[in-house]
C-alpha cells in the first residue's frame, strides 16, 4: 500500500486517483459533520458544489445544509455544525449539503476507485478500512480556498501515523504531515485551535464546533460516496 497527501485542491492534478482510495479531510467541518450526521442516522447526504444545486434537492424533500466562509446560507435549514447534523429530527432524512471547501474536494475525487469521508471523529475507523481495502491512498485536504490549512494535515498526519508500518509514504507531503502529527499529537485540541479557521469560526461563536471537531473516534462509521450520495 502506498500513501500520499494533497494539501489542497488546487494541487489535485498532480494525482492519479483512478485506482486510489481517497479520503477527503476537511476537520473544521465539513467531513467532521458528515461523520457525526451519518453516524447519528441521517439516511444520506448528498455534497453538492453549489447553492442552486442544494436548492434544487431541497424542492424534492432534502434538507438543504451549508455554509459559505464559515457562515450559514441564509435559506438553508441549517449550516455545517455538526451539532446540526447530529439532531435526532435528522433520523432517516436525506441531506444536501454545500460547503466552501469540503464538498469542492468531494467533486474533484469523483473519479477515484473509492471515496470515503474522513475526520479525527472516525480515525481508527477510516484507518481500518483502508487496511482492509489494501488500496493505495490519497489523503486529501481540503484546505480553506485553495490554500493549505493546519487541521486538515494534521489529521492526514494521523493516518500516516496510525499506517506508517503497513504502508510506504510516496512523497515528502505524507512525511510532513507523518512529521507535523508527531509534533502536535499530544495535544490535538491545543494545535487545532491555533489554526485560521479555528479564528474565523471563532468569529461567529463556534468555539464549540472546533472542540468537538478534534475529539477522536466518536463515531464507528466510514461514509463512502456511492454515485451521488454519502451513505453508511
Ligand atoms: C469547509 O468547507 O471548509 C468547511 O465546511 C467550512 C466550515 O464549515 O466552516
Amino acid at each position: 500500500m502506498k500513501i500520499d497527501v494533497c494539501y489542497t485542491p488546487d494541487l489535485i492534478h498532480q494525482f492519479d486517483i483512478k485506482d486510489k482510495t481517497v479520503v477527503v479531510i476537511d476537520i473544521l467541518r465539513a467531513t467532521s459533520s458528515m461523520v457525526a450526521g451519518l453516524g447519528s442516522g441521517i439516511q444520506s447526504i448528498t455534497p453538492v458544489a453549489t447553492i442552486e444545486e442544494c436548492e434544487a434537492l431541497g424542492r424534492q424533500g432534502y434538507v438543504m445544509a451549508g455554509e459559505r466562509s464559515g457562515e450559514k446560507v441564509a435559506q438553508f435549514e441549517m449550516g455545517n455544525s455538526p451539532f446540526d447534523y447530529m439532531n435526532p429530527a435528522l433520523k432517516g432524512r436525506k441531506v444536501a449539503t454545500t460547503t466552501t471547501n469540503g464538498t469542492q474536494a468531494i467533486e474533484l475525487s469523483k473519479g477515484a476507485k473509492e471515496v470515503i469521508i474522513g475526520a479525527f471523529l472516525n480515525l481508527n475507523p477510516v484507518v481500518n478500512h483502508l487496511m482492509k481495502s489494501n488500496n493505495d491512498v490519497l489523503l486529501f485536504c481540503a484546505g480553506w480556498k485553495g490554500r493549505y490549512n493546519l487541521e486538515d494535515t494534521l489529521f492526514a498526519g494521523a493516518v500516516c501515523n496510525a499506517l506508517k508500518q503497513n504502508a510506504e509514504f510516496e512523497s515528502d507531503s505524507a512525511l510532513c504531515a507523518f512529521f507535523l502529527y508527531q509534533s502536535m499529537a499530544t495535544d490535538l485540541a491545543y494545535y487545532i485551535n491555533r489554526s485560521n479557521h479555528a479564528a474565523r469560526l471563532s468569529k461567529f461563536n463556534l468555539r464549540e464546533d472546533i472542540e468537538y471537531c478534534a475529539k477522536l473516534n466518536e463515531f464507528n462509521v466510514v461514509p463512502k460516496l456511492i454515485g451521488s450520495e454519502l451513505i453508511v
